[in-house]
């Protein structure tokens, strides 16, 4: 077997633990995961209605030009069709970026502690990737634009960054965005756009004709619960569009999806629920992380990151025991920490309650 050297680099992507895998493994029955930044309130009815409509339909192949969803889009936006891609997750066009602009031995930046995604898929195209330390849990936006060289073709702003929580603010982005060369891109990752709720937060769309060097990203698998539908989209400009769009599969965005992600967004009720028992659920476990008198990074996202002053992976296998499945932090290579996503109330509870009784033990 020849395979390319950038294949022999790979390690795997470790996801959240599945709730079957621990039912088998553990013989539990009662587990909660919050573990994968899932919608604890599931996807809005008018979606399931959808997909049971479709059910019938899925001997047809899904419109490769993604018509109508990339027009509703487009309207919702103030965009127009032709800058908008989509992709199975906003995980495939990461992929596709980086497939369209890294040649072997270019330079992808990134933050120490982010979105591992943007490293294998660097990786994948022979590049190099440059990681820049965190400043106090935040991507070090300066630090990052100073690193460019001449090899360096993307710097990946990932807002609210996963797995840490804060979002990039407009001054920070205001300082560096015109220090970036135009022939290096930039990606605005934001997954979880609709849970922010700080005023200092960027509107991006509107800088993309100012900066056509921009890619803005954003997906229907937190919020809009649609994770295990695998529907993410992305908006640039009209010329970086229609590359992404030549990499990405055809009907890489099956049938089902397209349209679940259509009926997905006229639901704004369903968001604004969403939205606001995420918000009643980080300040839960704010206030109770207080309590226990540990320390916790404040969060724009769906999920907090804590300091367990502890053994991550001891007091993982802890919870797991009591059928709570989290994130433990030496994954992101932040030992002691864990990452919790948000839950419905009852859950938090029954997380904060589990690891009450876990840190007991360990203090
Ligand atoms: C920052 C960030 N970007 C992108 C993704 C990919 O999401 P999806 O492929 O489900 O759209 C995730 C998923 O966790 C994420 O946290």
């Amino acid at each position: 077997m020849k395979l390319r050297e950038s294949v022999l680099r790979l390690k795997p992507y470790t996801a959240g633990k599945p709730i079957n895998e621990v039912k088998r493994e553990l013989g539990l029955n009662d587990i909660i995961k919050l573990a994968s930044n899932e919608n604890p309130l599931g996807c809005s009815p008018m979606v399931t209605k959808v997909i049971n409509e479709l059910a019938y339909q899925v001997n047809l192949y899904p419109d490769a030009a993604n018509f109508d969803l990339k027009r509703e889009l487009a309207e919702e936006l103030g965009v127009k069709p032709d800058n908008i891609f989509l992709g199975t997750g906003s995980d495939s066009i990461i992929r596709a970026i980086c497939s369209i602009f890294i040649d072997p031995g270019d330079e992808s930046i990134m933050g120490e502690v982010s979105f591992q995604r943007y490293e294998d898929n660097t990786k994948i195209m022979g590049g190099n990737v440059v990681k820049i330390p965190m400043k106090n849990h935040k991507l070090d936006v300066e630090k990052m634009v100073d690193a460019i060289t001449e090899r360096t073709k993307i710097l990946w702003f990932c807002t609210p960054n996963n797995p840490t929580g804060p979002i990039i603010k407009k001054d920070e982005l205001f300082s560096i965005i015109d220090k970036i060369p135009k022939d290096v891109i930039f990606v605005m990752d934001e997954a979880y756009y609709e849970y922010v709720d700080d005023p200092d937060y960027p509107q991006t769309i509107p800088l993309l004709g100012k900066y056509p060097n921009m890619i803005i990203l954003r997906t229907f698998s937190k919020a809009y619960g649609l994770a295990g539908l695998r529907v993410g989209y992305g908006i640039a400009n009209e010329s970086i569009a229609k590359y992404i769009n030549a990499v990405v599969g055809p009907f890489d965005v099956n049938l089902i999806a397209q349209n679940a992600a259509l009926a997905a967004l006229k639901d704004k009720e369903f968001l604004r629920k969403v939205v606001e028992l995420n918000k009643k659920s980080r300040e839960y476990f704010y206030e109770e992380f207080k309590n226990i008198g540990l320390e916790y990074i404040e969060s724009q996202a769906n999920f907090v990151m804590v300091d367990l002053k502890a053994d991550d992976k001891v007091v993982f296998n802890e919870l797991l025991k009591r059928g709570v499945i989290v994130r433990p932090g030496h994954l992101f290579e932040m030992p002691g920490w864990i990452r919790v996503s948000t839950g419905r109330m009852e859950q938090n509870e029954r997380f904060i309650s589990a690891l009450k009784e876990v840190l007991k033990g360990m203090h």
